[in-house]
């Protein structure tokens, strides 16, 4: 039996702006994803969703990983069990995570020597394959870890203050909301172009201000994003609630992360105030979970 792990990640800029080749930065966080695969006599899957075999519409990401994977060897029976400390459908690379961490366990076990940026790559395509215009962040931060710049595939600084994420527990369909942002932006180029061109050059300007570690100034940016990201249609009532919660208490920023519509937002919080900007994201009925940034990727455990 092989068990691999893979994290999870928040964005601290670009989200949607990287779909259309503005710049991103993500953040690997420490909560992740671990998938244990044995040979078996037929395909098995299980995970909280239940026990299937090759199953696109119950467990579209790993049936995809072991068909591709069938393109580097013979995979007949596998029994792939999936453990997850990230809700699923909520902006924090759940997605991504399973993927990956697939992907590298099946790796190891039929010895196919992919490289980590083989992994990203085919993690790239069958996120591509399952959500449609999906961007390569999730994934490569999820095999890399640590602090990512993309499209450059840069390594940024580590992020070292306290990550708070709040989760809305309201589901969110990344392809949708991707969908429903290529709709604004083909109904109002001349208005949405820019909008999207703005969230890139923050993460231009955050890169020196990353190895600074200049955590106030990114924290001023990551607001001017969180306007931006209600601007485009991807903010709802209930992540509002959330960042301004989290703000009011203290948090240096708060913002959505990832695609929005529900799920997750994030808040940087200085060393001694994390908990107090948990309670305020639970007091609004978020869920908080106080989470940094992890310098490792995919790992076997
Ligand atoms: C989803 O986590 C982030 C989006 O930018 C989509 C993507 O990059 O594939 C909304």
């Amino acid at each position: 039996m092989i068990t691999c792990s893979a994290p999870g990640k928040v964005y601290l800029f670009g989200e949607h702006a990287v779909v259309y080749g503005e710049s991103a930065i993500c953040c690997a966080i420490e909560l992740r994803t671990k998938v244990s695969v044995e040979k078996s006599d037929e395909i098995i899957i299980e995970s909280v969703l239940g026990r299937t075999g090759l199953d696109h519409d119950n467990h579209p990401y790993v049936s995809y990983v072991i068909e591709k994977m069938r393109q580097f060897t013979d995979i007949q029976g596998v029994h792939i069990v999936i453990e997850s400390q990230l809700p699923v459908g909520s902006g924090l690379g759940s997605s991504a995570a399973v993927t990956v961490a697939s992907i590298q366990a099946l790796n190891h076990l039929y010895e196919c020597e992919l490289s980590l940026e083989d992994i990203a790559k085919t993690g790239h395509e069958i996120e591509r394959m399952v959500q449609g215009n999906a961007s390569p962040t999730d994934t490569y931060v999820s095999t890399m870890g640590g602090v990512v710049m993309i499209p450059q595939r840069k390594k940024l600084d580590l992020i070292n203050c306290p990550i708070v994420v709040g989760n809305t527990h309201k589901f969110s369909s990344t392809k949708e909301l991707v969908g429903n942002v290529a709709k604004l932006r083909s109904d109002f180029p001349s208005v949405v172009e820019p909008i999207l061109s703005n969230i890139g050059q923050m993460s231009i300007l955050a890169e020196r201000l990353v190895a600074e570690g200049d955590y106030e100034t990114i924290g001023k940016l990551m607001n001017i994003n969180q306007g931006l990201l209600d601007a485009i249609g991807v903010g709802s009532a209930e992540l509002s609630s959330l960042v301004y919660a989290a703000r009011g208490s203290g948090a240096i920023s708060a913002k959505i992360t990832g695609a929005g519509g529900g799920g997750c937002m994030v808040a940087l919080a200085r060393e001694n105030n994390a908990q107090d900007i948990a309670k305020a994201i639970e007091d609004t009925g978020g869920e908080a979970i106080i989470t940094k940034n992890t310098a490792e990727g995919v790992r076997l455990e």
